[in-house]
């Protein structure tokens, strides 16, 4: 019987990461380890909180003796950790949380594996899920590597470098069997709508603008999050330790011409006019700092691990879109209360 320790569990993509190991590993202890800050959130896990296998423990990962107290209790074996403060915009308004929660937590979470895993690393796996930002900006060509040097330009992207730095150092220092996956921009079921796909399908639904960044040119490579969660499962079981594993969509979309898309497919599915929604689109300042263009080369864990995402993302926005029209009840939960008032506070500073 092993124990697998997933921190962030009841984020976005943790909640996909939870799900997949779960259901794909009965004859595991599953314990899901979060804060339930803002973005965490159990109804992501309705499905499987009563599996057998499936444990939740409500912790602080910045709280070192509490953390060090669950891996005395649970003795993981391997360690998934997706805990982190994860929207840039919130890391301009307010860095601090930032370098607590993705800088302290993750040496925590470090130290509480080097503590109980001391003398017997054997089987023992720390898998930490960072950002294909860590790599800075790109221009209109080029690809990120697992060689590309590090050049982090929000408060966000600087607090996962360093936190992928500690876990580096963790392996060089104390043979900490470590591995770390960078991956671009996730989309899918359960993505807090605050980030540009959900925000946008939300405000299509209610027919409010749909603020786009600057002029829109900014590039991104989305995949589909249980693509990300396949490629996590597969280097946690499969990668090397010490290695980096990029993780990609090979799917770049210029913001505003992925707004566009967003906006056809929802007026079809919604019984509307075709152009309708387009019109909601409002151009506002831009992000400070806005990197230009993301593009992640994954052809690494493609040769050496054999993954690749699974849907194009026609099926995979279609699949995301036809989610949120009908979950409403999970996406209203979250845009009432604290949530708008947020959105408020940021728009009437832009
Ligand atoms: P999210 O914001 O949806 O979820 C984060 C989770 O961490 C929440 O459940 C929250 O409650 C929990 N958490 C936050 N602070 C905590 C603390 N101090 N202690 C314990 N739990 C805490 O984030 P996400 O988008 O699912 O991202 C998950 C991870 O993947 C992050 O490390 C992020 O940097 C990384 N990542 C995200 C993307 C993406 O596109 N979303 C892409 C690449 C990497
Ligand atoms: O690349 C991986 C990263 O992707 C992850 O590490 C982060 O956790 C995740 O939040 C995401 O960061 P981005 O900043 O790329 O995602 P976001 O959804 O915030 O923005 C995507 C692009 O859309 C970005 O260029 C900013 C723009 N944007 C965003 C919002 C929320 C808008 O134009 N309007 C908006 O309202």
């Amino acid at each position: 019987m092993k124990t697998i320790l997933i921190t962030g569990g009841a984020g976005f993509i943790g909640s996909h990461v939870v799900r997949l190991f779960v259901n794909k590993y009965p004859e595991y202890n599953i314990v899901n380890l979060d804060k339930l800050t803002y973005a965490g959130n159990l109804d992501n896990l309705r499905d499987i909180e009563n599996k057998p296998n499936y444990t939740f423990v409500k912790a602080d990962i910045v709280d070192f003796p509490s953390i060090l107290s669950i891996f005395e209790q649970y003795k993981p074996d391997g360690v998934i950790h997706l805990a982190a403060e994860s929207h840039v915009d919130r890391s301009i308004d307010n860095p601090d949380e930032f370098v607590f929660t993705n800088v302290i937590g993750t040496v925590n979470l470090l130290n509480a594996a080097r503590a109980i895993w001391k003398g017997n690393m054997e089987g023992k796996k720390f898998h930490h899920i960072s950002t294909d930002e860590v790599f800075g900006s790109l221009g209109e060509t080029g690809f990120f590597t697992e060689d590309t040097g590090y050049d982090p330009r929000s408060p966000y992207s600087a607090a996962k470098a360093s936190s992928d730095h500690f876990v580096k150092a963790y392996f060089h220092t104390f043979d900490l069997p470590t591995v770390i996956t960078n991956c671009s921009n996730n989309y899918g079921a359960y993505h807090f709508p605050e980030k540009l796909i959900p925000l946008m399908i939300n405000n299509i639904i209610q027919k409010k603008p749909l603020p786009v960044y600057g002029e829109g040119l900014n590039v991104r490579d989305w995949l589909y999050v249980e693509d990300h969660a396949s490629a996590i499962e597969l280097v946690f079981s499969k990668g090397k330790v010490g290695e980096t594993y990029n993780v990609g969509g090979n799917n770049e979309w210029k913001n505003i011409d992925l707004v566009k898309l967003l906006c056809s497919i929802m007026d079809s599915k919604l019984g509307r006019e075709s152009g309708e929604s387009e019109q909601l689109i409002t151009y506002v300042k831009d992000r400070a700092g806005h990197d230009l263009r993301y593009a992640i080369d994954s052809s690494k864990i493609q040769n050496e691990l054999g993954w690749k995402p699974s849907l194009t993302f026609e099926e995979g926005l279609e699949k995301t879109v036809d989610w949120y029209l009908s979950n409403q009840e999970w996406l209203n939960n979250i845009t009432s209360g604290d949530y708008l008032n947020y959105y408020k506070d940021m728009y009437e500073n832009r």
